[in-house]
């Protein structure tokens, strides 16, 4: 059975002490709230990881991933941070390609997929985004724009490695804009990508990745989207940042 995962992303937010804090009180709150199995991720900047290892070390219910790492295995890049460094801190996943890192630092999908090479390399699994913009769905071009976004960036792929990673797919006119996709939206574009996982791999293999939705998730509207049959967990930002917010999402998926 495919993983259920909430994972927070903080994107460029939090101090060490705003952050320590938060995750004390997410950890908390799940231990006392939470029975159900989906795995919660918190997704700090990458100066934070190794302190917040240790914090959630003693909490199964909550793992942690990295927001970007370099395609590169070490060497001369100045400001670059290796999956291998990532796993010494204690990260089992990685953000590739989130939309920010694609429409703000050129990250494309041929420089994407040599991440996804390198992440799967370290044993992280990638949480890989993919998402059209609002123009590319006005003008009715987001299934070619996700099939081009995943066939460039996975299929090179074999059967074992894909299914070491989570696809999150996040509409860019949803992020941070407080316009969530309608459920019907999202399950559309899901089910679209289980086909084409399945037309590249095979039925059952595309049965077993996890798919997360990304975009303005919240309280208010998480239980909905997980209620759909290809909605496997959440990408969230925004409300990643308050514990009770997060923990009432995670709360969300049974
Ligand atoms: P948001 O961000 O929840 O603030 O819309 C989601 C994301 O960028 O992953």
């Amino acid at each position: 059975m495919r993983k259920k995962i909430i994972a927070g992303n903080w994107k460029m937010n939090k101090s060490l002490e705003e952050g320590m804090g938060l995750v004390s009180e997410i950890s908390n709150m799940l231990k006392d709230e939470y029975k159900g199995s989906a795995q919660a991720l918190i997704i700090p900047p990458f100066i934070h990881l190794n302190a917040i290892s240790k914090l959630i070390a003693d909490n199964p219910k909550l793992g942690l991933g990295a927001q970007n790492c370099s395609n590169h295995k070490s060497g001369a890049y100045t400001g670059e941070v290796s999956v291998d460094m990532l796993k010494s801190c204690g990260c089992s996943y990685v953000i590739i390609g989130h939309s920010e890192r694609r429409e703000y630092f050129n990250e494309h999908n041929a420089w994407l997929a040599q991440k996804v090479d390198a992440a799967l390399a370290a044993n992280l699994s990638p949480i890989y985004c993919c998402g059209e913009t609002l123009t590319e769905r006005e003008e009715n071009k987001h299934f070619e724009v996700l099939e081009k976004q995943i066939s460039e960036g996975l299929f090179h792929l074999d059967k074992i490695q894909i299914q070491q990673v989570v696809i999150a797919y996040e509409p860019v006119w949803a992020i941070g804009t407080g316009k969530t996709a309608s459920t019907a939206q999202a399950q559309e574009i899901h089910a679209f990508i289980r086909s084409l996982l399945a037309n590249k791999y095979s039925p059952e293999i595309a049965q077993e990745i996890t798919i997360q939705y990304g975009g303005s998730v919240k309280p208010e509207n998480a239980a909905e989207l997980f209620a759909a049959a290809d909605i496997d967990g959440a990408l969230v930002g925004g409300a990643a940042l308050q514990s009770r917010s997060f923990v009432e999402i995670v709360k969300a998926m049974a």
